[in-house]
């Protein structure tokens, strides 16, 4: 059965956490389908991580729709949650509607978008319309040049405002935020304070689930990654080993062998 909305208010409702990672492309959406992870986030992430940017801002619809496509061809049972990129929705809430529904024709099951009570009345209209809206607030990347770089936010004063955002984020429609690079104190006020679950990324361990990038989580993405991510795999030496492996035996004459053979 397909992950829903409901799920994810009974897992806050029971205090059971949940996770969610980033998947780009379909093989792997499979991979993490079969290994149960119940939420898949086509993150404009894919800016850095697949597409070579150095940001997330360059990401277009056009690229994210091909992304969110694939994953959802590649999954069936998680929640496809397509990420509306930098500039696709802060124009009017007119826009962010045309584009959130760009995306759940081509497989998203739910849209997340960036910003608190600047993005609400684009969360209510695309919630209006029966698309489930994700938040996400604290260091949001497409905002890293009105931050002046990636830093941690919500410190002191600023933690109020953050938890307004949160608020208005929940009465405007979405049924889950994200919470990135924020004190865990803080991450801890707006899981309490939120009826909806949080999903935190460097928010500390308090949010009712937690997200990671798929590339930092498999460990091919290179140093420095930040402080908040942990490697789970060695993916960059595992591919350099194999191509190396797969060269030695293509020059000392050991591959392709007779058992590699079209008959
Ligand atoms: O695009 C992304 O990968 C994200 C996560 C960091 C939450 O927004």
């Amino acid at each position: 059965m397909p992950v829903t909305v409901h799920d994810l208010a009974a897992w806050k409702a029971r205090g059971e956490r949940f996770i969610m990672l980033t998947a780009y492309d379909a093989l792997t959406a499979r991979v993490l389908d079969e290994a149960g992870v119940p939420l898949l986030l086509v993150g404009d992430s894919m800016g850095n991580n697949v597409l070579g940017y150095p940001s997330t801002l360059p990401v277009t619809m056009e690229e994210a729709l091909v992304l969110t496509a694939a994953v959802a061809r590649g999954a069936s049972n998680p929640m496809i949650v397509g990420d509306l990129p930098f500039g696709s929705y802060q124009a009017s809430p007119e826009e962010a509607m045309r584009n959130a529904a760009r995306l759940v024709k081509v497989g998203a099951n739910a849209i997340k978008l960036e910003g608190g009570r600047r993005s609400a009345e684009a969360v209510r209209r695309i919630s209006d319309a029966g698309v489930p809206v994700m938040g996400h607030l604290g260091l949001t990347p497409q905002s890293v040049n009105a931050f002046g770089g990636f830093r941690v936010q919500g410190r002191g004063q600023q933690g109020d405002e953050l938890l307004a955002d949160a608020l208005a984020l929940q009465e405007a429609g979405c049924f889950a935020v994200v919470l990135e690079a924020i004190p865990a104190e803080l991450g801890q006020r707006v899981t309490q304070a939120l009826d909806v679950p949080t999903i935190g990324i460097g928010a500390g361990p308090h949010c009712d689930g937690q997200v990671l990038v798929i590339t930092d989580l498999l460990g091919l993405t290179p140093d420095p990654t930040p402080r908040f991510v942990k490697r789970y795999a060695d993916l960059r030496s595992t591919i350099a080993e194999a191509a190396q492996r797969f060269a030695k035996d293509v020059s000392e004459g050991h591959y392709p062998a007779p058992e590699h053979e079209y008959h």
